[in-house]
């Protein structure tokens, strides 16, 4: 990137990196992905973001701060400690916590009032015990958000976490004769990108053991990104979108990049950095480790100073293009 454009865009973002390579974040633009998202979605049907792993690197203190003020009521993490430092950082609202709940985090969880996700009764009996000992009552709601509610999780076929179909009557009898508040019932598919068949008998196994609950008034959800996109899970209480609200295909298949494409998704997080040297190079000079790259012909090379430490992959080389003045310019 040369000069002029530093000196128009982008001089402050260096001087506060104190680097010549920053990275930006666009919140409106998730927002913008929400939208998008929305219009996927049955009128009823509320988002849950998807804040994990950071926001998926897009920084989760930011992202859930700017979402809460515009509107998001719903959030979701993976561990306690992530729903921990979203509370430390003001976020009010409904946090569920999507990894299997386990013993190790129940105190954060407790002291944060966050939402476990459960596969088994085990955990229930803990949860309660902890509550009761303190004398609080879990059926009541605090500020807006239910004390001691949990997500129960049924596993639909992708044999990670959530209990076995035949097992949900159980954790559900024993939260209802307990008093401990279902937030909702939920399962993760495992390949709603592209395997619409796979998706498809996840979805009626939910459905299936999901029907009485239902009917009760118990909220379910299923979709992640590649479900909202193929449309499956659209009309139920809540959707899960983590990658596409970020403008990233859920995967790399063509269905998955064309899907984010045609849906009008666009990436919120956009990488730069200043040139460290400009080579102009000969016909058969080779560039990089493992000579990756032999010139052709007369050719102008720039060296782009990020690496591993800034979380670029030396196996990411061919793989990309940086946008340059010129136009864009191919990494190797
Ligand atoms: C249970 C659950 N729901 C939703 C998501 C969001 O998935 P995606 O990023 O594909 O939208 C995740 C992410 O891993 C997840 O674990």
């Amino acid at each position: 990137m040369g000069k002029e454009r530093n000196k128009s865009g982008f001089s402050k973002e260096f001087s506060l990196a104190r680097r010549p390579t920053f990275v930006r974040v666009n919140l409106d633009t998730i927002l913008d992905n929400l939208k998008i998202l929305k219009n996927h979605l049955a009128k009823h049907t509320e988002l849950i973001a998807v804040v994990k792993a950071n926001a998926y690197g897009h920084g989760a203190v930011a992202v859930s701060r700017f979402l809460e003020k515009h509107g998001i009521s719903h959030f979701a993490v993976a561990t306690a400690l992530e729903g921990e430092e979203l509370r430390n950082a003001g976020i009010h609202c409904n946090i569920q916590v999507l990894g299997n709940a386990s013993e190790d985090e129940i105190q954060t969880l407790y002291e944060n009032r966050l939402i476990p996700t459960v596969a088994n009764e085990k955990f229930l009996s803990s949860w309660l015990r902890l509550w009761r000992q303190q004398q609080r009552n879990t059926l009541c709601v605090e500020d807006g958000l239910p004390i001691g509610a949990v997500v129960l999780k049924v596993d639909t076929g992708m044999s990670r976490n959530g209990c076995q179909p035949s097992q949900l009557w159980s954790l559900v009898e024993y939260c209802e004769n307990n008093n401990i508040p279902i937030h909702s019932i939920m399962t993760h598919f495992a390949q709603s990108w592209d395997d619409q068949i796979f998706t498809q008998t996840q979805m009626n196994t939910f459905m299936e053991v999901t029907a009485p609950y239902r009917e009760r008034g118990i909220k379910v959800h299923v979709a992640n990104s590649g479900a909202i996109l193929n449309k499956i899970g659209v009309d139920l209480d809540y959707v899960r979108p983590g990658i596409s609200m970020y403008g990233q295909a859920p995967d790399t298949s063509d269905f998955g990049i064309n899907a984010t494409k045609t849906a009008g998704l666009k990436p919120a997080l956009s990488w730069h950095a200043k040139a460290s040297a400009v080579n102009d190079l000969e016909p058969g000079r080779v560039v990089g480790y493992d000579q990756t790259y032999r010139c052709t012909s007369n050719e102008r090379v720039a060296v782009i100073p990020i690496g591993y430490a800034d979380g670029y992959l030396r196996n990411m080389f061919k793989n990309g293009y940086v946008s340059t003045e010129d136009g864009p310019w191919q990494l190797h």
